[in-house]
């Protein structure tokens, strides 16, 4: 939980929570409306929104999104385990709550670097079903720890859903980010599913450039727009879902929508043939 004990700047207390840097997920979690942010996160997120008042929209389509893809693998193409990287901080309707109303038995490991992330994540992203979730510390940057991990909960001889949401952005180089996808579904059978959101600038390119550089700056890790064609290309290999790569707001909505709302956060799923 966010404590309000003073930090020395540039130090990170014995408990791993930085407060004097802005972090990703906790800044990310204010603009979900969330309460799990300290003043540097609020303070660069509010400077981000004066710049593009539409990262807002944007978080909360990208979470439309990653519960219209669970619901999607989990009912539609009967996946029964999920390797969620990169969680984010508890928020409503996180990915073991959609898989697991609709299949209760479904398993779900989270994977996160931010010591925050995973405090909370232990505390309140607990199945109540007979499916049940896990949690790995690891980095993303090293794809073969989260695998030896994540094969002690989920069996990696059957199909899974893999969620790369709002975090291939913080690879910086994309050949390098692309290989870690691949590394990943390599390791994962056929029938797997992989889903990706993350941001792009192609509805409102300047402002959004120029918000993501006031982060870049201030925060921990820095985080790379992409086009949709660079999306796309982590789908290589894969059969994508219908509609393919769109902004967010137009994968498989509750009702049809008309031109004109896209946010400059594209997405897809994948299915490994
Ligand atoms: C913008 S948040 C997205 C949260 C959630 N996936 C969502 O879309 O709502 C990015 C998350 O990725 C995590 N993250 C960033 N870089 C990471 C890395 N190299 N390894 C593991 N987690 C990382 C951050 O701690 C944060 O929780």
């Amino acid at each position: 939980m966010p404590d309000s004990s003073p930090t020395v700047p540039g130090q990170v207390p014995s408990n791993g929570i930085d407060t004097t840097t802005a972090h990703s997920a906790r800044i990310w979690n204010y603009w979900l409306g969330g309460k799990d942010n300290y003043a540097v996160d609020r303070e660069i997120g509010d400077q981000f929104c004066g710049i593009f008042p539409e990262i807002v929209d944007i978080a909360r389509a990208s979470r439309g999104f990653l519960t219209r893809a669970v619901e999607y693998m989990a009912r539609e193409a009967g996946i029964r385990q999920f390797l969620d990287i990169g969680t984010g901080l508890p928020t409503h309707d996180n990915t073991h709550e959609v898989a697991q109303r609709v299949a209760p038995d479904s398993r779900v490991v989270y994977v996160d670097n931010d010591p925050l992330v995973l405090a909370h994540a232990r505390a309140l992203l607990v199945g109540h079903t007979e499916g049940g979730t896990e949690f790995i510390d690891a980095d993303l940057h090293d794809p073969d720890k989260i695998l030896a991990a994540a094969g002690e909960t989920l069996d990696l001889t059957r199909p899974v859903g893999l969620m790369l949401m709002n975090i291939l952005g913080h690879v910086g180089d994309l050949s390098e980010a692309r290989s870690i996808t691949a590394r990943l579904l390599a390791a994962l059978p056929s029938g797997s599913h992989l889903a990706i959101a993350d941001g792009t600038n192609v509805v409102k390119g300047k402002e959004f450039d120029e918000a993501i550089a006031i982060w870049n700056e201030a925060g921990s890790v820095a985080y790379n727009l992409r086009t949709p064609e660079q999306i796309a290309s982590f789908f290589d290999g894969l059969e994508l879902v219908e509609p393919g790569v769109v902004s967010c707001p137009y994968w498989r909505p509750a009702v049809a929508l008309n031109p004109g709302r896209e946010v400059d956060e594209f997405c897809a799923v994948g299915r490994k043939p």
